[in-house]
This record gives C-alpha cells, structure tokens and sequence, in this order.
C-alpha cells in the first residue's frame, strides 16, 4: 500500500512526514482554497517537505490541449522530474490530454473516478494512477468500496500496470476496506493518517512495559 497525504496544509504535512512512510502529496483545487496559497507558493512548500516523494497537482484546463500546456509548464516551472503527476479529470477531454501527455513521458493521475469503466478507460489511455472517490460514492448511496474492488480486479485480470489510488475517505473504515479489496494506494486527509495508528490498547500497553520496565533496563545507551 502507498500511503500519500490528500492536503496543502504545511504543518500537518511536516508533522506526518516526520515519521509516517508517506510516499507523496495529492491537491486539488478545493485543497489549495483551503490552504490558503497560491498554486505555486503550495506545491514549492510541500516539495520542501515531501524531498523525493511524488506530487499530484490537479489541472484546471477544459480542453485537451490546454491541459497539455498546463501540465508541461508545471512540470518544467516546478522542476520536481518524475515526482511531478498532472492529474486529470475523466471527461473527455481529459482522456484525450492523458494520452498526449503519456507519449510525452509525463506521469499522470486520473481523478475524479466514480465508475469502474472510468477506470478502465483512464488505465487504457495510460494513466499511472486512477482516483476513485469513495466517500463521496457513499454519500450517494453507491458503495466506494465496490467500485475500488471492481477497478483493482480489471487492472490485475487485464495486466495493466495503471495503481488504484483510492481517495475522498470520511472514516479510518474505508480506508481498512480499500486496503483489503485490492487498492494498491490511497491518498488521506492528515487527521485520518494520524487516526490510522491509533488504538488504545496499544496506549494502556506501552504505558503497562514502561513501568514494569522501571529500573530493570541496566544496559546503558
Ligand atoms: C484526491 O485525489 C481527491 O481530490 C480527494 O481525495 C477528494 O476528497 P474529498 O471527497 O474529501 O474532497
């Protein structure tokens, strides 16, 4: 499982990657309106944070061509090489960009997902990761978890190399499904990455060790 970090929020982020094995940052724009940055203040932040760690950065073009501009100029103006993913709604258009942009070497993420077939057609089109949104599935009475299982099952019977990255998550339960239905990644919001580790028997057991501990740890270190 890739765990990657769905935020703009700095703080949060240098907290998480002090010690969660984070392997990149999602945006998109309601991420970056809450940020309260600009797009270029917001990726150049969290890239001193992230180091090698992969950046998704959501474009805001509406036809092909122009996403392609977009991407290629954040790409060179960011100068983040292969950690660098143009993330691309499934409308038309966006399908369209995906692919000129995959025969120009770029990484690319295709979000915004709600159905298996705009999975599969995304995988097709070259996309390195698709973003299923499941809360926001849940929350209209489909099933998130379904459709993560059915697009992690097409992209292993049909051999393609595009990862599910499960996202839009409301509970540390959705994210325990995804995880066991096949989704190879998942992008997170901070608070629920920090509620991932929790559980508190794991409190009432460490703090249980460090007083039957007490003065019996003669080694010094
Ligand atoms: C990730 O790629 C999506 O932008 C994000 O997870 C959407 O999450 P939300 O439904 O909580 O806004």
């Amino acid at each position: 499982m890739i765990y990657m970090a769905d935020t703009a929020d700095l703080s949060a982020l240098k907290e998480l990657y002090d010690f969660f094995p984070l392997e990149g940052v999602t945006t998109n724009p309601t991420i970056l309106k809450q940020s309260g940055m600009k797009l270029s203040e917001a990726v150049e932040e969290v890239a001193r944070i992230v180091g090698e760690g992969m950046i998704h950065v959501q474009l805001i073009s509406t036809t092909a061509d122009e996403m392609v501009k977009e991407a290629k100029k954040y790409k060179s103006y960011f100068d983040l090489g292969d950690n660098f993913y143009a993330k691309i709604p499934v409308v038309a258009e966006g399908f369209k960009a995906m692919r000129i942009l995959k025969d120009t070497g770029m990484n690319v993420t295709a979000t915004a997902i709600f159905t298996q077939q705009q999975a599969l057609v995304a995988a097709k089109a070259g996309a390195d990761f698709v973003a299923p949104y499941v809360s926001r599935l849940d929350n209209i009475s489909s099933h998130g978890i379904e459709v993560v299982r059915d697009i992690a099952r097409n992209m292993n019977e049909y051999k393609l190399n595009t990862k599910v990255l499960a996202a839009s998550f409301k509970t540390v339960d959705q994210i325990y499904r995804v995880s066991m239905n096949g989704s190879h990644s998942a992008t997170i919001s901070p608070e629920l990455l920090l509620q991932l580790i929790k559980h508190p028997m794991t409190d009432i057991s460490v703090t249980q060790f460090l007083k039957d501990g007490e003065g019996l740890y003669d080694v010094s270190f």
